[in-house]
């Protein structure tokens, strides 16, 4: 029987003001917390470079102005400085999400020439062996920090982004002295979001209440340091969402403001939204404008008119959504379910007993499943 939409609630949808290009699942890291899909080797048929500039035309004539370019990793992407180039002529302020790795003076040089508007990297931890540990590789640390310097060199604004885990949130003072060493304009502490590999290292990655808290009042030291100096280095601090009481308010609503579009053209209204048991539209096939504002995948979760008990009655439900319908799936394998994280879910107890798990997990960094590393290094020679 074919989908059809629900009726929607009272959210009818506005216009995406961000487009997340997704350029390539491809990597030449295989970090343990990485979201990406769990069969992401299986992708191979990326958008070309023609393509992609249909879509992001599509997207700026809808009206989205943010453009991030994102992967995998995004310079695995020879025509990135092409894309680029073609973004800043449409008008969008553009981003570029990277490990740094496939990053080298001239390509700096030439994506500032292109007109890229900000770099964000990614740094694994403060300490190289951890930072070897997660991300599979020897070598990668000293390259990111040899490229945020040339980075900074080059007159970008930086956002330094590190992924927090109990393998690294101890070390988290070493780690903002090494940002500010670098010159980080901003930093974002992200605890990690468990979609993808890192979901299925969970309870290997959680840290502990404790963990976190000793981290948040490190983070508030700093920032009263930072002032103190009148340096100007935004400390973000994300908590996990296993110690929250309400779920984030996911994308901004499902839908709402955010679009990406996968390697293969897929158009997803989340990064993790193709593990949902759902058949999302591809920008090969429809027009974008089509696809947000008529596809059932778009509409699905629009609204309210979808949201089971308590959500649907709840007064919070307008402004967090009912949670993320990634990871309720995920817990419960019912994409309507309310978010677990919600204190007020019945499957609350799922966040609870992994939260036990995760205090009896005593794996090292060495022992969680990596991104899948023969898959991997096999696609990164495609
Ligand atoms: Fe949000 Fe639903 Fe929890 Fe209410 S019950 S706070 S709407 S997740
Ligand atoms: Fe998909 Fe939250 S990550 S809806």
């Amino acid at each position: 029987m074919a989908e059809r939409p629900v009726a929607q609630g009272p959210a009818s949808p506005g216009r995406p003001l961000w487009l997340l290009a997704e350029l390539t699942y491809r990597c030449p890291l295989q970090c343990s917390y990485c979201s990406n899909p769990l069969d992401f080797a299986a992708q191979h048929n990326e958008l070309s470079t023609d393509e992609w500039i249909d879509a992001m035309r599509q997207a700026r004539a809808m009206g989205a102005v943010q453009l991030g370019f994102s992967g995998g990793e995004p310079l695995v992407r020879q025509d990135l400085e092409t894309l680029v180039t073609e973004a800043r002529k449409l008008g969008f302020y553009t981003n570029l999400i990277t490990s740094a790795l496939g990053l080298n003076e001239t390509r700096i040089g030439a994506l500032r020439e292109a007109g890229l508007d900000h770099i964000q990297i990614s740094l694994q931890a403060g300490d190289a062996d951890v930072a070897a540990a997660v991300a599979g590789s020897p070598k990668a640390h000293a390259k990111k920090l040899a490229m945020a310097r040339a980075v900074k060199a080059a007159g970008y604004p930086m956002v330094l982004n590190v992924v927090l885990h109990r393998h690294n949130i101890d070390d988290i003072d070493a780690i903002i002295a090494l940002c500010d060493d670098l010159g980080a304009d901003a930093v974002e502490l992200a605890n990690c979001q468990l979609y993808g590999w890192a979901h299925l290292n969970r309870t290997g990655l959680l840290p502990s209440r404790e963990q976190l808290e000793a981290a948040e009042a490190t983070t508030q030291r700093w920032r009263e340091a930072l002032a103190v100096r009148g340096r100007d280095m935004r400390l973000l601090f994300v908590v996990p969402d296993y110690y929250a009481e309400r779920p984030k308010a996911c994308m901004g609503g499902w839908g709402a403001i955010f679009m990406t579009v996968a390697p293969d053209g897929t158009v997803l209204p989340c990064h993790s939204a193709r593990i949902l048991p759902m058949t999302f539209p591809s920008v090969r096939e429809q027009s974008l404008e089509t696809i947000w504002y008529e596809s059932f995948a778009f509409n699905r979760f629009r609204g309210d008119a979808w949201m089971p008990s308590p959500c649907r009655d709840c007064d919070e439900r307008h402004q967090d959504f009912g949670g993320c319908r990634c990871q309720a799936y995920l817990l419960t394998g019912d994409p309507t379910a309310t978010d677990p994280v919600c204190a007020l879910s019945p499957d609350h107890s799922l966040i609870e007993a992994t939260r036990e798990e995760a205090a009896a997990d005593r794996r090292s960094a060495h022992e969680l499943t990596p991104r899948n590393t023969h898959e991997s290094k096999v696609f990164c020679r495609a």
